[in-house]
């Protein structure tokens, strides 16, 4: 029951992670496949019949709720080697994806585009909101109702059909990452061209692009705002391996710059990275790169401060924030951050507050004040990047960081301490009591 709240004596376990900080960072790490690109390509195989073998798929929680929803679904799936699955599609047994699974993770909403494509009518319930912001999916059902769906919403669940989705122009009001990956989805089997306005561009739509149009799918302007899909009769599935994680890869070099580290970073794709790389370059940090491998040059001391804004690709990437906000903690200067992505995505700030940064919020603007003497404590992470900020925060803090519900890390890290633990970190697992 490794990683699961279990009772015993009426107290509540759950794992957390236990670091001792200081320690200098060196060796190799290498970076994992994307947890937000192997989601939508995952769901994706709901599309089309067959079988697809997913290369460089993460072992995470994330990924094996997915599962579990394309299991309920319908689909068989093996694992064939340690990041290699096969999923096989031999037709769709239902169309409803219930709230037990969408409740515990977002991203499964992006099983209602590939049913649609499939099957013309999907019942998916609501995901309601977390706890980075209120997260609507109005996006997405404009999307599907432009494309000639009836939507209705009753009991919690959105339950969509059409007699046939039919391509058109779509404007999104904002370029969502989630509502162009299932209009994108929708529209590949649709009759005629669907042309999305204002799509996102992040590197994961654009590598569920490439896995579709490895298909049979046809879709032009991958990577840019304007997607155009000219809608297919039939894909034919293969094989497919998924890009590295760039907000995993931006999280080793936070730590690598923390750490005074001596680290090589493997398999990275920085070209998903610039603006995050721009951002750190402007503060000082040299990047060395080879071959998709990355070593980092950096003296904390003399690093400048920045003022940042989270924007949708290719702004500065939402899930390095809290990250960056460790950095600029431990730097001389004050730093600012603007969020424009999520509107509660400050929560880390009264922890790395509670471990000795001084950070001040207004609104959706944190000030950082630098030259923060981290010192261990008691955190709580509270969702996934927050509590890669408090390990990164912990790998710096003089003495012990009991880091509790990791399970929000596990949901998007791959074997976080096992990889921080070879590079020389301090880091163990341990179960503790709930409080
Ligand atoms: N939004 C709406 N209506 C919609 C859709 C989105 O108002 O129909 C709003 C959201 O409430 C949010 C903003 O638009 O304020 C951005 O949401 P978006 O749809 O772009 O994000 P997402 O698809 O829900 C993905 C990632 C997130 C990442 C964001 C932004 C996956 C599975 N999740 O979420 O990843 O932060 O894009 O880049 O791809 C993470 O990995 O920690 C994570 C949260």
């Amino acid at each position: 029951m490794k990683n699961e709240i279990w009772k015993e004596n009426c107290h509540m376990y759950v794992d957390g992670f236990v670091v001792n900080g200081g320690k200098r960072l060196k060796g190799k790490a290498r970076i994992s496949g994307s947890k937000n690109a192997a989601l939508p390509i995952l769901a994706g195989t709901l599309i089309a019949k067959g079988e697809y073998i997913l290369e460089n798929v993460p072992e995470l929680k994330d990924i094996r709720t997915m599962f579990k929803l394309l299991e309920n679904l319908g689909l068989e799936i093996e694992k064939l080697d340690e990041n290699t699955y096969k999923v096989l599609n031999k037709g769709l047994k239902s169309s409803e994806a219930k709230y037990d699974l969408v409740k515990t993770m977002r991203a499964s909403f992006l099983v209602m585009g590939p049913i649609l494509a499939n099957l013309k009518n999907a019942k998916v319930s609501l995901p309601g909101g977390c706890a980075i912001g209120a997260r609507p999916v109005n996006y997405h059902l404009k999307g599907f109702e432009a494309l000639g769906c009836k939507i209705k919403i009753e009991h919690g669940y959105v339950e969509a059909e059409a007699d046939e989705l039919i391509g058109t122009g779509i404007y999104l009001d904002f370029p969502s990452v989630g509502a162009t990956e299932n209009i994108v989805m929708a529209a590949v089997k649709a009759k005629g061209k669907t042309v999305i306005e204002n799509a996102a561009q992040e590197p994961e739509i654009e590598d569920l692009c490439n896995f579709l149009n490895s298909m049979g799918a046809k879709i032009e302007g991958i990577g840019t705002s304007r997607l155009e899909i000219e809608g297919v009769e039939e894909l034919i599935p293969g094989r497919y391996r998924i890009i590295p994680d760039r907000i995993e890869a931006g999280t080793f070099i936070v730590a690598s710059v923390l750490m005074d580290g001596d680290i090589e970073i493997e398999d990275v794709k920085m070209e998903h990275l610039e603006s995050f790389k721009l951002k750190l370059e402007e503060m000082g940090v040299k990047f060395e790169e080879n071959n998709g491998n990355l070593k980092i040059k950096a003296k904390l001391s003399e690093l400048k401060p920045i003022k940042v804004k989270t924007m949708p690709y290719p702004g500065y990437p939402t899930d390095l924030q809290a990250q960056l906000m460790v950095l600029l903690s431990a730097i001389n200067g004050v730093s600012e951050i603007k969020e424009t992505i999520f509107e509660n995505r400050f929560m880390h700030v009264s922890e790395l507050n509670r471990m000795g940064a001084n950070i001040e919020v207004d609104g959706n603007t944190a000030v950082i004040n630098g030259k923060a003497e981290f010192s261990g404590a008691e955190v709580m992470a509270s969702d996934l990047r927050a509590g890669a900020s408090m390990v990164l925060a912990a790998l710096l803090a003089q003495g012990e960081t009991i880091i509790n519900r990791i399970y929000h890390i596990d949901r998007g890290y791959e074997k976080l301490e096992d990889k921080l633990k070879k590079l020389g970190a301090d880091i163990k697992r341990e179960k503790l009591e709930v409080v």
